[in-house]
């Protein structure tokens, strides 16, 4: 029996202009029914566990629930992050709730924005990570790569321990083109899928080591935290004043104790138009499409349209994305710097 935490609270920025502040790409459903989030509840389906604990932002308070209630869950505890603050404080937020009543589960961390092709393979994988997490490892999950992508994070596997499991070594989060080619080359790299495994307490210890202004912000958070329904609405003043950090650099880099179990589920995360590409279904000129969209001696491009018509003639390897208010045309290829062109028009008021 374990604990599933979901970590909702992204902004995921390089899917803009479609993946907004009031409407982060977690709570949109591209190509189904199901939005990110509910998929990732989805995929726990007979599993041996407790239901979800959520973290997101206070924003997206009533999306969330809503969502949630659709799964069948109307009454799961939702942290309520007033700004977000990264991985490694939200997930603080969930141990410290989950130990609160003097128990110490085993926490499963989920991101709400990974594609996974096959339950079966990650069911596995999970059931084997929350054997070693049981035994006070703090498991990873790594990714078999098949291309050099910079989006992600890499990580080294390290001696063998039990069966397939193998103790983490060097971690490497987004690494340039040519350190990720020669990664993959090297064949003992693994993308860090951002799934964890671990008893609360344990990472509540490591934190204290590692990051302790991190964990003392969060209990003060806590502590004063209002409860309002199923909501937890941590204190303002004290996460504000909490330094950010994702949990990659905080603790699973520096923790001697972490381990790494293997999936091959077909897992992607679908972070930037590139690889919401790669998933979706195309046609035979490789243009995948959208709404009311025109695509002339045009290949190999994601074209969407939601209210105006979109054409276009003689380009190819494009992202197009047509909204009310902005449209977005960009080069496949530079999908990864879209949250440095957010930044811009941000910054330009
Ligand atoms: N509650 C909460 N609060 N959730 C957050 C926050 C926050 O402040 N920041 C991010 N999240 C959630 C996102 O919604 C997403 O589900 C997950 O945490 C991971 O955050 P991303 O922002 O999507 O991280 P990433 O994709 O750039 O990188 C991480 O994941 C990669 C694989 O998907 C890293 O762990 C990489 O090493 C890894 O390869
Ligand atoms: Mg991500």
């Amino acid at each position: 029996m374990f604990l599933p935490v979901i970590l909702a609270g992204g902004s995921g920025t390089r899917l803009w202009p479609l993946s907004r502040k009031l409407y982060p790409k977690q709570f949109l459903a591209f190509g189904g029914e199901l939005s990110m989030l509910q998929q990732s509840v989805r995929r726990l389906d007979g599993l041996q566990c407790a239901p979800p604990l959520l973290v997101c932002n206070e924003e997206h308070r009533f999306l969330a629930a809503e969502q949630m209630r659709l799964m069948g869950h109307e009454d799961v505890s939702i942290l309520l992050e007033p700004e977000g603050r990264n991985t490694a404080p939200a997930i603080a937020l969930a141990a410290l709730h989950a130990t609160s009543s003097g128990e110490d589960p085993v926490l499963f961390v989920m991101a709400a924005d990974h594609h996974i092709h096959d339950q079966q393979a990650f069911q596995e994988s999970v059931t084997m990570a929350a054997e070693q997490a049981g035994k006070d490892w703090l498991v990873t999950f790594g990714i078999v790569p098949d291309s050099p992508e910079t989006g992600y994070g890499y990580i080294r596997r390290g001696e063998n321990i039990q069966g397939q499991v193998y103790r983490a070594g060097r971690f490497v989060e987004k690494p340039d083109s040519d350190t990720a080619a020669a990664y993959l080359k090297a064949g003992d790299y693994y993308w860090n899928s951002g799934m964890f495994m671990f008893r609360a307490g344990r990472y509540l210890e490591e934190l204290e080591k590692f990051e302790p202004a991190i964990l003392e912000c969060c209990r003060a958070a806590m502590q004063n935290a209002r409860r309002d329904m199923h909501f937890v609405r941590v204190d303002k003043d004290a996460f504000n004043s909490c330094p950010g950090n994702s949990i990659d650099y905080a603790v699973m880099e520096k923790t001697q104790d972490a381990a790494l179990v293997p999936m091959e589920a077909g897992w992607s995360d679908v972070g930037s138009w590139s690889s919401l590409w790669d998933l979706l279904p195309r046609d035979a000129e490789g243009n995948s499409c959208k709404g009311d969209v025109m695509a002339m001696d045009t290949s190999n491009s994601l074209l969407f349209s939601d209210y105006r018509m979109v054409a276009t003639l003689g380009v190819q390897d494009l992202v197009v994305v047509e909204t009310k208010d902005a449209v977005l045309v960009a080069h496949k290829n530079r999908a990864q710097d879209i949250k440095s062109l957010v930044d811009r028009i941000k910054s330009s008021g």
